[in-house]
């Protein structure tokens, strides 16, 4: 690997690769989710990963190069963390909240890769191939933002709410164990300790979304 070209090249066969992969992922997460927003959002971001295999493919021809010989193991590893985590079957609110996390880390791998590959294609002067590197780096960010929407909106908050229900489950399960004064005294401290533990969850949840929003920008 001795010129920008080679890099070029390198750097479009692992996208290539990690788009391939992702075909086959998307859906597995689209399934998993509970959301129907959500899910729809996957099924459409697979549809548009079919155009950027095909984008990737058409600058391939041009390069008289073959998009093969490669396997992208940065996206192996963001979609195994993906897969781990469906397999822990959290609860469906958290599991959706999870889920817009290991697509956002995939997301922003994906706009890293598609930023460097177009401007290496405007240095060395192949306009048309920025051009539709560019597209693609336009859908990874509108997916992003899609994201980033459904997150904040809805999906966060009721991940936070779930885990207040939980916490409410566990603090009557406890209650019911006690008696007399020690009952009313724990459950003022539960209390009080609920309380807390819901604002730093939203608060948590909160800057992480907006960390993410940022970084995109
Ligand atoms: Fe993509």
């Amino acid at each position: 690997m001795n010129t920008l070209r080679d890099l070029y090249i390198d750097e479009l066969k692992d996208l290539w690769s990690a788009e391939k992969q992702l075909i086959k992922a998307i859906p597995k997460m689209a399934k998993a989710a509970n959301d129907p927003e959500l899910s729809k959002a996957f099924t459409t971001h697979l549809r548009q990963t079919e155009q950027q295999v095909k984008r990737l493919e058409q600058i391939f021809e041009e390069l008289g190069e073959s998009p093969r010989g490669k396997k992208c193991v940065g996206m192996e590893g963001l979609i195994e963390e993906g897969s781990e985590l469906i397999k822990e079957r959290p609860d469906p609110e958290v599991l959706d909240a999870g889920l817009i996390m290991k697509a956002q880390h995939i997301e922003h791998y994906e706009i890293a890769g598609y930023g460097t590959v177009r401007t290496y294609a405007q240095l060395l002067g192949a306009d048309r191939q920025a051009q539709l590197l560019q597209q693609t780096l336009d859908e990874e960010g509108q997916t992003d933002k899609l994201l980033t929407q459904l997150a904040e909106s809805s999906i966060n908050i009721e991940a936070a709410t779930a885990e207040d229900d939980e916490e409410e489950e566990e603090t009557s399960r406890g209650a019911r164990s006690k008696r007399g004064e020690r009952e009313v005294s724990r459950r003022t401290t539960v209390e009080g300790g609920r309380g807390g533990a819901r604002g730093g969850s939203r608060g948590r949840s909160g800057g992480r979304a907006r960390e993410t929003e940022s970084t995109a920008r």
